[in-house]
């Protein structure tokens, strides 16, 4: 079972999108998903129509014991849903640990959804990961949250392996090519990978949200759809999952 975080310090960098779409690309016959969505917001609970829906993530941190993940509207994809209790996590012991290995051997891929902070949350569910994936709009702002986000990440776990996708993508932008140019140069220093796939800026993706399904299910040709499945092939390449 392969362990992701989706995490970026900075909201708004398409993290919960990207879980939803590149879980759903990646969710086949062969290939059970879990998508775990740990910020109190909830915003891919609610991409799923499925916030409120019980047990939660703090139910899975808290509990022991057998622990069912609930079925979504898309075949071999499952979701624990948010729960505003997350907030208030301070736990110092590994939460997450013992409740990924409850799950092992019910999925190959889980994605876990992760709030744009440096919370107990956040750390815990990037030390138990096995890599992170770190979305970023290509803007300077956008950069330099991006930039701190890999540090952190780096201080705790010097050799964990990282991947950065560049979202909501706008190739005409002069202010594109140069974060693209300053992406480059940063992935050699800072040791990470810059995917090559790059999610456009897509009305159909911030629709699908609207919408309560994923961009592939709602707009299969748009282009924000053929972009997160190239995303699911490169992925599956890099992180070499079955
Ligand atoms: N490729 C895209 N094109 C257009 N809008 C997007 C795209 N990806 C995400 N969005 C929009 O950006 C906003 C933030 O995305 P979200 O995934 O919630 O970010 P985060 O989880 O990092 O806070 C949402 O309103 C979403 O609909
Ligand atoms: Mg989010």
């Amino acid at each position: 079972m392969l362990k992701v975080a989706v995490f970026n310090l900075k909201g708004g960098t398409g993290k919960s999108t990207t879980a939803l779409s590149l879980g759903a690309a990646m969710a086949g016959p062969k290939r059970r998903v879990l998508l775990i969505d740990l910020d109190g917001q909830r915003t891919l609970s609610f991409a799923l129509g499925m916030d409120g829906q019980t047990p939660t993530a703090l139910d899975w941190l808290t509990s022991s014991g057998l622990f069912t993940p609930l079925a979504t509207s898309t075949k071999n994809l499952s979701l624990i849903p948010g729960d505003i209790g997350l907030f208030r996590i301070l736990a110092e012991s590994d939460l997450f640990t013992p409740a990924l290995s409850r799950l092992a051997g019910f999925f190959d891929l889980v994605l876990m959804d992760c709030p744009p902070s440096l919370s107990v949350v956040s750390v815990q569910a990037i030390l138990s990961s096995s890599r992170v994936l770190v979305p970023t709009l290509c803007e300077p702002a956008a950069l330099r949250g991006f930039s701190e986000a890999i540090a952190l990440i780096r201080d705790e776990r010097p050799d964990m392996p990282i991947e950065a996708l560049r979202v909501r993508y706008k190739p005409r932008l002069v202010l594109t090519r140069e974060s693209d140019e300053l992406l480059i140069e940063s992935s050699v220093e800072m040791n990470y990978r810059l995917l090559h796939t790059v999610i456009p800026e897509n009305i159909d993706v911030a629709e699908s949200i609207a919408q309560q399904k994923s961009v592939l299910d709602y707009a299969p040709k748009s282009s924000g759809s053929k972009a997160y499945q190239s995303l699911a092939k490169e992925c599956s390449k890099v992180w070499k999952v079955s």
